[in-house]
């Protein structure tokens, strides 16, 4: 393919919008630059693998980070993965998750409010409250994360445990609780005291209980369950900020001659290739590399692709093209196509899914598409010329025509043979086999109707805000404390609704 001409091509007006977006863009995102800069720090998360290949290793979760604690940052706390409630006559909140280095190792604990601020209660000694530590967070939303119970006789350390300091994974016990004056056992506090599963021996969870450090041979042990697919649905450009570059590509070129003694019809294949591209964007807390299938708006096979990776696919096609020339002329076809180039912010659902659990959760993503294809596809060609000599057949009109006719039959030789002195030969083009190239399908939505440019994340994830749970504790959304999620009930996976937790 050679290229011929480049061109940019994008109305008056989005160029306006765009030059005056990306003035605010730049601005938002020295903005956010700043505010990185202020945020808190984030630390992988190790949780204990599923993939025989690599059963009882660690990987780097895709989903959890350690964030330190900020209490200047009031909305930090919304993604937290949730370790209990503290409970009081006038107080009722949930804990998180945290950590901190003690003499060099990485202990965890639970969070506590005194006045505004969180402090992580994590040892036994010297009133064991930090103010510097990390939280656990649930950036992503697409992992699912809970509690499940444990116990001493149970194999090991469960699949997607996740791992706090050098060989122990978080855990919980429920806090005791003490009868009030009706008999009623009632508890003030948190609900859970949160220590680690140490899985020396066969294992015990070590937590720390009213000031004393204390073992248990079952508890609940948190467990990431990590999406094994994906499919975004859902999706909606942001039109004015979509930019397209069109590049005018000759395809291939041929010569048509005829090399017999009458006037006859000569026909040719003429073939070709392009790379047809598409790269949906990476997002935060979505694990690279998970298949991932596409369905865009009225297409019937959704494409499949692996999420934050670049899909390109070699489409060919091929096109016959015949004419009737007379004896010892010839004429030059060549193809040309539009070779685009579609850039755009989009926002659309991601959708998990799970193994053990027929039921996905999904949240709202923002991120940017980006694809490559052909279209609009042409037939040219050149006067009518001698063989011998190259000289071009005189005509009476010496306007070469483009025709894109693509009649679908081949005509047999006509009885009222034209002139070649007289007439520019017509020249058909016919599709042969599958054809690739065409607007994309992502083009065609941006003349659907307007107004679908919302762009919003943050979104709690559906099926994971409201159904209060079967049978799955629910970690990591602090904004939604009462939230459960339902998973289809697996009995593999059987992580167990605290409430209904016996001691
Ligand atoms: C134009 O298209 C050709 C092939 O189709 C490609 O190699 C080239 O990089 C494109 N040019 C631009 C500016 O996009
Ligand atoms: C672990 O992975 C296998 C496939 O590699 C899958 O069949 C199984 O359900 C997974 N178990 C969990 C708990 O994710
Ligand atoms: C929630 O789960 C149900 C199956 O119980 C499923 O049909 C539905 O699509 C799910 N919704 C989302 C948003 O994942
Ligand atoms: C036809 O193509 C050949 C090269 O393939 C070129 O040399 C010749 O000038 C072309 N003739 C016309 C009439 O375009
Ligand atoms: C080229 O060849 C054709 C036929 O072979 C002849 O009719 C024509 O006069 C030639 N033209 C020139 C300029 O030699």
């Amino acid at each position: 393919m050679t290229k011929v001409r480049v061109q940019t091509q994008r109305s008056t007006i989005s160029r306006m919008a765009s030059s005056s977006s990306s003035i605010s863009l730049g601005c938002l995102l020295a903005l956010i630059a700043l505010l990185a800069q202020a945020r808190a720090a984030e630390h992988s998360v190790f949780t204990h693998k599923n993939a025989s290949s690599v059963l009882g290793q660690l990987v780097t979760s895709s989903t959890l980070v350690w964030e330190s604690y900020d209490p200047k940052d009031a909305a930090q706390l919304q993604y937290a993965v949730e370790g209990g409630k503290y409970v009081t006559e006038d107080e009722h909140y949930p804990i998180y998750v945290c950590r901190v280095p003690i003499d060099g190792i990485q202990v965890s604990g639970h969070t506590e409010k005194i006045l505004q601020r969180h402090v992580c209660l994590a040892a036994h000694y010297k009133h064991g409250k930090y103010d510097n530590f990390d939280v656990l967070m649930n950036k992503g939303h697409l992992g699912k994360v809970g509690w499940r119970h444990w116990r001493k006789f149970d194999a090991g350390v469960p699949v997607g445990a996740i791992r706090i300091g050098d060989d122990s994974y978080i855990g919980r016990h429920r806090a005791p609780g003490q009868p009030n004056n009706e008999g009623i056992a009632t508890h003030w506090g948190a609900d859970f005291n949160l220590g680690h599963l140490d899985p020396v021996g066969l294992g015990k969870i070590r937590v720390i209980e009213s000031q004393r450090e204390k073992y248990y041979d079952d508890g609940e042990v948190l467990v990431e369950t990590e999406p094994f697919r994906y499919e975004l649905r859902d999706i909606k450009l942001d039109r004015l900020r979509t930019e397209t570059q069109e590049n005018l590509t000759e395809l291939v070129t041929r010569k048509l001659e005829n090399l017999e003694d009458k006037y006859s019809t000569v026909e040719t294949i003429l073939s070709y290739s392009f790379d047809y591209n598409q790269y949906w964007g990476s997002h935060e807390g979505v694990a690279r590399g998970l298949p991932t299938k596409i369905f865009e708006k009225d297409v019937s096979v959704p494409a499949e692709i692996y999420w934050a990776l670049k899909h390109t696919e070699r489409k060919s096609e091929n096109k016959a093209v015949h004419t009737k020339l007379w004896p010892g002329t010839a004429i030059n076809v060549t193809l040309r196509g539009v070779y685009v180039t579609l850039e755009a912010p989009y926002s659309g659902k991601l959708f998990a899914f799970y193994y053990g659990s027929d039921e996905s959760v999904s949240r709202k993503i923002s991120a940017e598409v980006r694809k490559s294809y052909l279209k609009e596809v042409k037939l040219e060609f050149s006067p009518v010329y001698f063989i011998e000599n190259g000289t071009i057949v005189p005509t009476t009109t010496t306007t070469t025509t483009t025709s894109t006719s693509t009649t679908t039959h081949a005509t047999t030789t006509s009885t009222n043979e034209p002139t070649p002195i007289n007439e520019p030969p017509l020249v058909h083009m016919k599709d042969q086999g599958v054809q690739h190239s065409g607007p994309d399908t992502l083009e065609k939505t941006l003349h659907d109707s307007p107004s679908s440019n919302e762009v919003n994340s943050h979104e709690a994830p559906e099926n994971m805000s409201s159904n209060p749970g079967k049978d799955v504790a629910l970690a990591g959304f602090g904004g939604n404390a009462a939230g459960s999620i339902s998973t289809a009930g697996s009995a593999f996976l059987t992580l167990l609704l605290t409430v209904f937790m016996s001691l």
